[in-house]
């Protein structure tokens, strides 16, 4: 079965010369608000019509003032109201003689943030399915957050997963062919830095979006070595046998109930100028190819979703085949901790005792907490091995974060206000919000074993379940700085929304990268 995605994702393109001249079939324009931030004469309560509304109007024949009025169009962030064009007995009206133009969208720029962008862009893309070239003069007046929003919200929003369906979409459906930036705003940089970023998501989407029928570790390590190839970055990649020899206990009993054994991926990116000083930014990924979780089965809905368990390890893969791209001048390491949850007859017990990588003992007592015993491996390898700068970890951990924060926000843990205010600023200029949870030192008993140096669960019945997760994984990082990511909530959407689109969604890949970019700041 193919496993990549056969859609082929929006191209965008800055063309300097004017909307009329860039040769697309269909022209896109922005639409303020009366009250919008748009250097306007407001007053009269209709929305204005941004650059190149005027010359589209007198070449075309249109009265876009009127199209706006009859569909109640006000201006606001991701309304797009279409208008077609006629002429003279066509469907279409030609510009010079030359190509016919059979469409303008009128784009609402609401308050003009750069999350209003995001919006207009996202709502774009999707009406502009099935078109093969559209010029845009939208971020004609956009700074380089704006527009970098507007790009990435638009090749976010019309994501597919191809290669599971008999007959391919319908050409209707596809993704726009190209999007061209007209007039001399837009920097062809700052584009291609979007394009990076999205198609880094877009990755992480067709990994999670995969049926765990393809998808086991042995899958996932060798999408890890393509992205590697592809990427140039080094890739390597732990057996169940050198698991074994090197002492991965919380890897090895997860995926010991499964035929499709575990493994350890490890993508490592050295930027070109790196010396003795850079940081080493070290990501580690669940990812767990299904959770059925194992001998403490599942209920039946509850299982279903458990094909993108896998998402925080698709977000590192996702975040290290863009590194390159955007110049990130520190080192990353992204651990891809991967097995897959299943009861067999070899299964670990609930009340097994195992050895982590660092030789803490942990009384498993729910073998559906498995996230934290893989994730407290790779942890535990970096602490000892990869002397990192700064450890993050991204997981669908818990079902309680999605408890306390719904599916619009990730939930953020960090060893220093610093690193949280650092990842919070970049999560919010990239679209994705975390809000910081409290690692509350007065609950660390819950986690007390009679038996074992630590168990993995609350044994003392305190509630906070995404919290005691926290916990127990902090064990593990020692004085390293340290964030963790849990994106129960966010990694899955339940419909399309803005740039999101329904079933994996690669929360964290962006807020990550715009993390990244800026250094990586810790303090
Ligand atoms: N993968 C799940 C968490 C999850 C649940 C993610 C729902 C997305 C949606 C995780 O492995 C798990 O099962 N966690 C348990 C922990 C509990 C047994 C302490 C949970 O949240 O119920
Ligand atoms: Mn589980
Ligand atoms: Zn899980």
């Amino acid at each position: 079965m193919p496993a990549e995605s056969t859609v082929r994702r929006t191209d965008v393109v800055v063309d300097a010369r004017p909307l009329l001249d860039a040769e697309a079939g269909v022209l896109a324009l922005a639409v303020w608000p009366d009250d919008g931030p748009a250097p306007a004469e407001p007053g009269d309560g209709s929305p204005w019509i941004g650059p190149g509304g005027a010359e589209v109007a007198d070449a075309l024949g249109l009265d876009l003032f009127a199209a706006l009025e009859r569909d109640r169009g006000t201006g606001k962030a991701g309304e797009v109201v279409s208008v077609p064009v006629f002429a003279e007995g066509r469907g279409a009206a030609s510009v010079d003689g030359e190509v016919d133009v059979t469409r303008v969208l009128l784009v609402g720029l609401g308050d003009g943030s750069a999350t209003a962008y995001r919006r207009a862009g996202a709502a774009l893309a999707r009406a502009a399915r099935g078109i093969d070239r559209l010029a845009s003069a939208v971020t004609a007046t956009a700074d380089d957050a704006a527009t970098r929003a507007f790009v990435e919200g638009a090749v976010l929003a019309t994501y597919a997963l191809g290669g599971f369906r008999g007959t391919p979409a319908p050409e209707a459906k596809r993704p726009l062919g190209m999007l061209v930036l007209t007039g001399d705003g837009a920097r062809a940089d700052v584009v291609d830095t979007a394009v990076a970023v999205a198609g880094a998501s877009w990755i992480a989407r067709d990994l999670a979006q995969t049926p765990s029928n393809v998808k086991d570790p042995e899958w996932l390590a060798e999408q890890a070595r393509r992205i590697g190839a592809e990427h140039r970055l080094d890739v390597r990649v732990r057996d169940e046998k050198a698991l074994a020899d090197e002492g991965f206990g919380g890897i090895l009993a997860v995926g010991q109930g499964s035929e499709r054994p575990p493994r350890l991926i490890a993508l490592r990116y050295e930027p070109p100028k790196a010396g003795k000083d850079t940081a080493h930014v070290v990501l580690v990924g669940k990812g767990i190819t299904y959770d059925t979780g194992g001998l403490s089965l599942k209920p039946r809905e509850g299982m279903v979703p458990m094909k993108t368990d896998m998402s925080g390890g698709a977000v590192v893969m996702g975040v290290l085949s863009a590194v390159r791209e955007l110049g990130v001048d520190v080192r990353v390491t992204g651990l891809v901790a991967a097995a897959e949850n299943m009861p067999g007859a070899n299964a670990q017990r609930p009340s097994d005792v195992i050895r982590q990588y660092d030789g803490t003992t942990v009384e498993v007592l729910n073998t559906d907490a498995e996230g934290r015993l893989v994730l407290a491996d790779g942890i535990g390898y970096a602490v000892a091995e990869l002397e990192p700068t700064v450890i993050v970890d991204v997981a669908t951990l818990t079902g309680a974060a999605t408890t306390a924060l719904g599916r619009g926000h990730g939930a953020l843990y960090a060893s220093s206000d610093e690193l949280a205010a650092a990842l919070r600023e970049a999560g919010e200029a990239a679209g994705e919000r975390l809000w910081r949870m409290p690692l509350v030192d007065d609950y660390r008993f819950g986690l007390d074993s009679s038996i074992a140096d630590v168990s993995h669960i609350d044994t003392a019945h305190l509630g906070g379940g995404s919290i005691m997760a926290a916990l127990f994984l902090q064990r593990f990082v020692g004085d390293v700085p340290w964030a963790h990511l849990d994106i129960a909530g966010p990694a899955r959407a339940d419909s399309d929304k803005v740039e999101r689109t329904k079933g994996g969604t690669g929360f964290g890949v962006r807020a990550l990268l715009y993390w990244l970019e800026a250094g990586a700041p810790v303090d």
